[in-house]
């Protein structure tokens, strides 16, 4: 759990009357029945090209959404954008890695993106993509990334977009699984003015073993000198001969329950779920949920400073802000680069107006000190939103303050990638604003928090976050695996959705989250299993045994602490530790790669042999032990005490 329990805030924040008069959000959708109210917003809120029948079927475990409508979530994006006589309003202010100053940035209207979109879809088809054909997108926060995302729902062909800081064989792994026979990828990739070998890795991932990619299609971001092989295709030589006019390549009608994409993440145990998600409802979901949480107007300028590569990128980077025409700032970098005010020139430059971001990002600020965006004008500021962990409370106030310049409410919003739209948070110009808390269910959804038995608890009482309600964006399974799906989700509890958090109401029943009840951890707001590490150390020669626990970060709410087994019984010093955390930043992804390792003669087990994993995240956190008698050997756990304190 994280450092979020117990901290109840201090001081509230009624909503600005002002902004309750003019809020999207009504406190009447509160009342409205769960059918009503999502059958409103999805004719008020998005075009079908066909209307639904049936607005839900629900048979636990599985959601059918507007059924019988057909739509196509890239026409929703841009098309309609167009048609409405918003083709010169900018879509994507794209911002590259040195900042809103550099010669690159691009400003890409609705107009642009579409001849974009078709011209990159033209070219997809000539190598074979169509309606469910799946497309496997391996790419950084550039433009290309959205286009070649919005390329496919246009086609009905379904993506999976890998993180583009993930390794090549993590790209191999979820490609192969999806079947898919196309790639996109760029050359290199430019983050905090480092270059990344996107295409060197994907090609090491995918020559690692047999794999169903025949093509990959590079974009161009550096220009880099990069191998090209029988298999590669430039973007740019892919679309030379292909019409960009959209009317030669028209929207294709997807049925409501169709796939959109497929996004992988992280379980407790075993290999990356595929996380299914359709078209209608997840649309209708993230357009709802981005429009009222954040109070987008016409004229609002909106940034989600998250990755395309996680499901805040594409449902508050892609789906939902383009969904409703707004015009949003797309940045590739990192935040302190070219400079630690870079983002506050970037709110100035652009006039953001709501700002989404991650309590890790909002740390290194705090770290950094509020000077950098005293230097810059952040009046245009509205509306703030915080995603992918607890905020602390003393977080929350200081973007409050800071950022928001005291003013602008922050929405502390919970969802999942299984849930795929925000599904806790308040609401602007409607909740009373408690720092630390992600308050209330939206609209149409119910929340329970139950013990290990299955009884529901009161206020102050920490337990099991559930949901006894389907929503239009939750996942559609499991990719080919029921049984998981069920196992994972419906099996804790018979008739809900059992999310993987503990959480607590206070006495005004407000909802406090905190943090993960299973082996997932999560560091800067990425999840990450125990279980992926473990099984990425073991896969190096010399190791025996692994074991992965997290302890609190202040940096990164949690950090990985591994504890390391040798092969014979051999002691480990530094130099290994250098190669063991190197070769888990390789096989998954540097943002895998543990904070510390901890080299033991054995791990700690009970007489049944199985890992006392309790004990292992005592030892992470410094804490005291409690029994050990169970153990088999009590002294290594000492052992590794004493290398924990010695670090
Ligand atoms: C897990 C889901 C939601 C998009 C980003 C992460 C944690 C997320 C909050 C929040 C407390 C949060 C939960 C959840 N989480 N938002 N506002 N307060 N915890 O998506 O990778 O699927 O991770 O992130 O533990 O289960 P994800």
């Amino acid at each position: 759990m994280s450092d979020q329990q117990g901290q109840a805030a201090t001081r509230t924040y009624p909503p600005d009357p002002e902004l309750s008069k003019s809020a999207n959000a009504r406190p009447e959708m509160k009342e409205q029945g769960l059918e009503e109210f999502w059958d409103e917003q999805a004719k008020q809120r998005i075009s079908w090209f066909e209307d639904y029948d049936t607005v839900l079927e629900w048979n636990q475990p599985y959601a059918k959404w507007f059924v019988g409508g057909t739509l196509n979530a890239c026409y929703n994006c841009v098309d309609r954008h167009v048609e409405n006589g918003k083709g010169d309003k900018v879509a994507l202010h794209a911002v590259p890695d040195d900042g809103p100053d550099s010669p690159d940035a691009q400003d890409i209207t609705f107009s642009d993106l579409q001849r974009r979109v078709v011209a990159f879809a033209n070219g997809l088809r000539k190598l074979g993509v169509g309606k469910g054909v799946p497309v496997g997108i391996y790419m950084q926060m550039i433009p290309d990334a959205v286009v070649a995302m919005l390329a496919c729902a246009r086609l009905g062909a379904p993506h999976t977009v890998v993180f583009g800081g993930f390794s090549g064989k993590a790209v191999a792994e979820r490609c192969n699984d999806l079947e898919c026979t196309v790639l996109v990828t760029q050359d290199e990739a430019l983050r905090g003015g480092k270059s990344f070998p996107q295409k060197v890795n994907a090609d090491e991932g995918l020559d690692g073993g047999p794999t169903s990619v025949e093509k990959v299609v590079v974009f161009r971001r550096t220009g880099g000198d990069v191998p090209m092989g029988d298999r590669d295709v430039y973007a740019d030589e892919l679309m030379s001969d292909v019409s960009d006019d959209p009317s030669e390549c028209p929207c294709e009608p997807m049925d409501a329950e169709d796939l959109l994409f497929l996004l992988y993440t992280s379980g407790s145990t075993g290999k990356p779920k595929g996380v299914v998600h359709t078209t209608g409802g997840y649309l209708t979901g993230v357009t709802t949920t981005h429009n009222l949480v954040f109070d987008v107007k016409e004229d609002s300028v909106y940034w989600c400073a998250a990755d395309i590569g996680w499901i805040t990128g594409h449902s508050y980077i892609v789906y939902g802000p383009l969904s409703n025409g707004v015009t949003s700032v797309l940045y590739e970098g990192v935040p302190g680069y070219p400079d630690k005010d870079v983002w506050w020139k970037i709110v100035e430059k652009y006039g953001v107006t709501i700002l989404y971001t991650s309590p890790t990002a909002i740390r290194s600020h705090i770290k950094w000190g509020p000077e950098h965006a005293q230097k810059h004008d952040l009046s245009t500021i509205r509306i703030l939103g915080s995603v992918g962990e607890p905020i602390n409370p003393e977080v929350w106030e200081w973007y409050h303050e800071h950022i928001g310049g005291g003013k602008a409410p922050v929405m502390d919003t919970w969802w999942q990638t299984e849930t795929g739209h925000i599904l806790i948070t308040p609401l602007p110009g409607i909740t009373t604003l408690k720092p630390g808390s992600a308050q209330q269910p939206f609209p149409g959804l119910e929340f329970e928090v139950r013990d290990d038995e299955g009884n529901a608890l009161g206020a102050n009482e920490p337990g099991n976050l559930v949901l006894t309600r389907p929503w239009p964006g939750m996942m559609r399974g499991l990719y080919k695996d029921d049984q998981r799906y069920r196992e994972t989700y419906w099996s804790k509890y018979s008739d809900a959705y059992f999310a993987g958090d503990g959480a607590k109401f206070d006495d005004d029943g407000d909802l406090q989250l905190m943090g993960r009840i299973d082996d997932v951890t999560n560091v800067s707001g990425h999840r990450i299993s125990t279980f992926e590490v473990e099984s990425a150390l073991v896969e190096h020669e010399k190791v025996a045994e692994a074991a992965v626990a997290a302890r609190r970060d202040p940096d990164t709410g949690q950090a990985i602490v591994a504890f390391v087994s040798l092969k014979g019984g051999n002691e480990g010093d530094d130099e290994l530790k250098q190669v063991l955390r190197e070769h888990v930043a390789k096989q998954i992804g540097k943002l895998a790669r543990p904070a510390e390792l901890i080299f033991a003669s054995d791990l700690p087990k009970t007489r049944s042999g199985k890992i006392m994993r309790r004990l292992l995240k005592n030892i992470a956190e410094g804490e005291e032990l409690g029994d050990t008698s169970t153990l088999v050997d009590p002294t290594v756990v000492e052992d590794m005490k004493k290398q924990v304190g010695a670090k």
